[in-house]
């Protein structure tokens, strides 16, 4: 039994959108069926959102944000201290949907869970942490103001893999900064991708209109949420060849507006030959496998020095060994269901292509239902497709590097730049290595999975634009306005 059954005040009606404030039916001919990847229980079916009611979400949005801009920083900061308090109270019940709406290990949904609160306390700091300037001017008698406003009404277009999180991360701060939000969680999790915040939101007393969520699917709607007239912003999370295409609606369209994309990504994880063995492999194990690696920050990766390559996969293959597979609720489980069934085909076909092109497999098992066990490739090269693309499940490819500057160089091979990882005993190679990686983040003697909500989180070629949190996002999403003021009359030329 989840602890979800025990409470009585726990969020239970699913199927209806928020529009305006208001719980309402989705007027589309198509339906949602909401299901646990573990065991293809029905959870929840919805009716989906038509553009009439996206319309009518940007509306209410448009309506609500000018208000709330105007409300002072501690109105604001209020709510998220009051939404801070909801998610604790409501942990058990959230990790619980986590579980059983995305797949979620207990492991993943906690760390989810923490990363999401995190982010939410953040956000409840920005309100005080907006500030303008004053600069000098070379007109006489002029005085430069630089304001920084809220930038208005945002379009958050949100993943399944970390839902909660990666949405949070988003409309904390957007809301914070005195903007709207219209969001459109992933189809795979509308609950715990949005739904279930708007409950907290509702509950922490947000006032009606400034959120927003709209279930529909990306390819039915997707369009009209970007070519709105409404947002000034539209902050994706998703795959690259989405985003890529976001990208052309918001800034080839009728209407410019700012994006901020967060991508796929195809992290490294480097073990140099004087890194600490039995830590890497540790490492390696968990930065791959947590969610079924299902993470943009996941490694996708292995690289290893020549000399200590054998020694690496043999100690790796044994402790992967090691890890349980199955139900991810119960507390011990390591790898659990992968998200759909076209994941699923995805991972299948790249297994299949792995060893086509020559990588040997060493480990792999049967797949039951949407659980695919660990599978470990070594003589990977650069070239083949398990290096080249991201994988987005639990199988990893083992890289042999000649030396630290092939490593580089393999690390470095790639249309991705998001996160990155370097193992070695020496620290000062190691930021020397880190600098020469092209990406957003780079963590020595860690794994690429981090996210803090004080640091700035993004990635650089194909990974994205735009960062995550801290005054990173701060200044993402508002707009800066120079207001200059000429106190004395000013000469002019004619
Ligand atoms: P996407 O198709 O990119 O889905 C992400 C979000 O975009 C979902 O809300 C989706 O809605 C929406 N969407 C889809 N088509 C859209 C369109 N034309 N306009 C606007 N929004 C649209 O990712 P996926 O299919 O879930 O996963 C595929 C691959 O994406 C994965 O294998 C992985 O490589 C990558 N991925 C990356 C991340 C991160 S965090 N970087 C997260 C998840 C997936 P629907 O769910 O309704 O389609």
């Amino acid at each position: 039994m989840s602890s979800n059954d025990n409470n009585s005040n726990a969020y239970s009606d699913f199927h209806l959108q928020f529009i305006g404030g208001e719980w309402q039916k989705g007027k589309d001919d198509s339906i949602n069926t909401d299901t646990n990847p573990y065991n293809g229980d029905t959870i929840v079916e919805i009716q989906q959102a038509t553009k009439d009611q996206l319309d009518e979400a940007y509306d209410a949005a448009d309506q609500a944000q000018a208000k709330w801009a105007k409300t002072t920083p501690a109105e604001r900061a209020a709510v998220m201290y009051k939404v801070v308090s909801i998610l604790d109270q409501r942990q058990d019940e959230i990790v619980d949907w986590l579980i059983k709406e995305s797949g979620s290990t207990r492991i993943k949904a906690m760390v989810e869970f923490s990363s999401a609160r995190a982010i939410t306390l953040e956000a409840a700091s920005f309100p005080n942490r907006v500030h303008g300037e004053i600069r000098p001017s070379n007109t006489p008698g002029k005085e430069n103001f630089i304001y920084r406003e809220p930038i208005g009404v945002v379009a958050v277009i949100s993943p399944w893999n970390f839902p909660l999180h990666l949405t949070q991360r988003s409309i904390a701060p957007a809301l914070a900064l005195g903007n709207a939000v219209v969001l459109k969680p992933a189809s795979d999790t509308p609950v715990t991708g949005g739904l279930l915040l708007a409950k907290v939101f509702e509950e922490a007393g947000l006032p009606k209109g400034l959120l927003n969520v709209v279930v529909g699917s990306g390819s039915e709607i997707g369009d009209a949420i970007v070519e709105h007239k409404a947002p000034s912003l539209v902050s994706f999370t998703g795959s690259t060849s989405v985003g890529q295409h976001i990208g052309e609606l918001a800034n080839g369209g009728e209407y410019i507006k700012q994006v901020a994309l967060e991508l796929g990504g195809n992290s490294p994880f480097v073990v140099l030959k004087d890194a600490d063995i039995e830590q890497a492999v540790k490492a390696a194990a968990f930065g791959k496998f947590l969610h079924q690696g299902q993470i943009c920050i996941a490694i996708n990766r292995v690289v290893v020095e020549d000399e200590i390559y054998d020694d690496f996969v043999e100690r790796f293959l044994a402790h992967v060994k090691t890890l349980n597979v199955g139900d991810p609720n119960k507390q011990d489980t390591a790898v659990g269901p992968i998200i759909n069934e076209k994941q699923l085909k995805s991972l299948k076909d790249k297994i299949a292509k792995a060893q086509d092109e020559g990588a040997k497999m060493i480990l792999s098992g049967e797949i039951e239902g949407q659980v695919v066990p660990p599978h470990i490739f070594t003589e990977v090269t650069r070239e083949m497709d398990l290096s080249c693309n991201e994988v987005f499940g639990p199988l990893v490819g083992i890289i042999r590097a000649k030396d630290e500057d092939d490593a580089l160089s393999i690390a470095n091979d790639s249309m991705y730049g998001l996160s990155s990882a370097v193992f070695t005993a020496d620290m000062q190679k190691g930021l020397r290595f880190a600098r020469g990686i092209r990406a957003g983040m780079t963590h020595i003697n860690d794994i690429s999975v981090n996210d803090e909500s004080n640091t700035p989180f993004g990635g650089e070629k194909n990974s994205g634009i735009g960062r995550f949190n801290g005054e990173w996002v701060l200044e993402e999403f508002t707009r800066t306005h120079w207001i200059s003021m000429q106190n004395e009359p000013r000469q002019y030329p004619f």
